[in-house]
């Protein structure tokens, strides 16, 4: 058998939905992205959604749009993809690293002592799809007066108490990558929120500062999308929830099969429903296990193995990077396993035979 770590959909529907915009010759923000920025504003529970070419010029175009400037510090833990971190440097922020807890998502009593009189806002992280302690971060940010941006990239659709991430802070920003749990065939991302002005900004900022098509109110960029890849989205996001069931019921396999075998599975904070974009399990002897696995034909993934705090580019930038004991511990112990909408059951089964076998219980 060979198992990829994850694999897109895709489906003839599609396909057709791509020629159809193609003939529409109409290529960037035209009707399609309309649409799609309506339904993804409607499906996160927001007033509004701005479409931009990925999740990271959508979070640089944010910076811009809320004056981040050299000498403010935003919070953010250290443990995920390192594009989290740089739009913060962009902006001339600096990111303050801060240490996760038992889901992989932000340690909220570190967050808020590592607030001082530099703070302007926190971007908590979604990390794997599971809700990071939403009550406990509004509560800070409103007690500190910060911004609360969601890094929903790796969370399309995971709930906190009944509402969906990108919601609850004062801004989302999700990404459509194409190994993401809503993909496009390519890249793109969307920032989501109530506040208006902020999101008319956004939008003027990704398309040249424009205010009409002659008069360029502000010095902005290119940072668009365009009708092909709204029209893969729209369809995608679809099969989002159904998709989303289906990683979960794939996690119950693994739970089920790998229970009393020698592997730390993830838990699961009460009140979050997590839509599981990565199954992160901890192990003794990763990279022999991980090899193991290879030669079996089952791909697996290390998110992340250097976490952003000792990452070259931010140790030759900053001289006073903390020291995060759980997050630098589990980098040499985690482990991702195949997960996506349509694995198989039998094919959850090889993976964990495979596990047990290198373990040999
Ligand atoms: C947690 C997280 N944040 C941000 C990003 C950046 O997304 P994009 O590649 O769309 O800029 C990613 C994607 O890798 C991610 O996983």
């Amino acid at each position: 058998m060979k198992i990829p770590l994850s694999r897109v959909y895709i489906d003839d529907v599609i396909k057709q939905r791509i020629l159809a915009a193609v003939d529409s010759e109409n290529y960037i923000l035209g009707k399609e992205s309309k649409a799609f920025e309506e339904e993804l504003a409607t499906y996160t529970g927001t007033k509004h959604c701005v479409l931009s070419s990925n999740w990271t010029s959508a979070v640089q175009l944010l910076m811009l749009a809320l004056g981040v400037k050299p000498g403010d510090e935003i919070l953010v833990p250290s443990h995920t993809a390192f594009p989290s971190i740089e739009p913060i440097v962009h902006a001339g922020a600096k990111p303050v690293f801060v240490d996760v807890d038992e889901t992989y998502t932000v340690n909220v009593d570190e967050m808020a002592a590592k607030v001082t009189s530099r703070t302007v806002g926190m971007i908590p992280v979604h990390l794997y799809g599971h809700p990071a302690n939403m009550d406990a971060l509004l509560a800070l940010a409103q007690k500190k007066n910060l911004f609360l941006l969601e890094d929903c990239a790796q969370a399309h659709g995971a709930t906190c108490n009944g509402k969906r991430v990108g919601s609850m802070g004062r801004f989302g920003a999700f990404s459509f990558f194409p190994s993401k749990n809503l993909t496009v065939f390519g890249d793109g991302g969307c920032l989501t929120t109530n506040d208006t002005a902020i999101a008319d900004k956004v939008k003027m900022l990704r398309n040249h500062g424009r205010k009409d098509k002659y008069l360029h109110e502000m010095v902005g960029f290119n940072m668009r999308f365009n009708e092909i890849q709204a029209s893969v989205g729209r369809e995608q996001l679809k099969h989002l929830d159904d998709f989303n069931a289906r990683r979960r019921q794939a996690v119950a396999w693994y739970r089920q099969r790998l229970a009393g075998a020698p592997v730390q599975l993830p838990v699961e904070r009460p009140g979050c429903v997590p839509v599981y974009h990565m199954f992160v399990v901890q192990v003794d002897r990763r990279d022999e296990l991980a090899k193991f696995l290879k030669e079996k034909g089952i791909s697996t993934g290390m998110h992340y193995p250097v976490p952003n705090h000792k990452q070259p580019a931010m140790t030759s930038l900053y001289k006073d990077l903390p020291v995060l004991p759980v997050t630098e511990r589990l980098v040499d112990r985690i482990l991702s396993l195949p997960i996506f909408p349509l694995l198989k059951e039998e094919e959850v089964d090889y993976v964990c035979q495979q596990i047990k076998a290198f373990f040999k219980v």
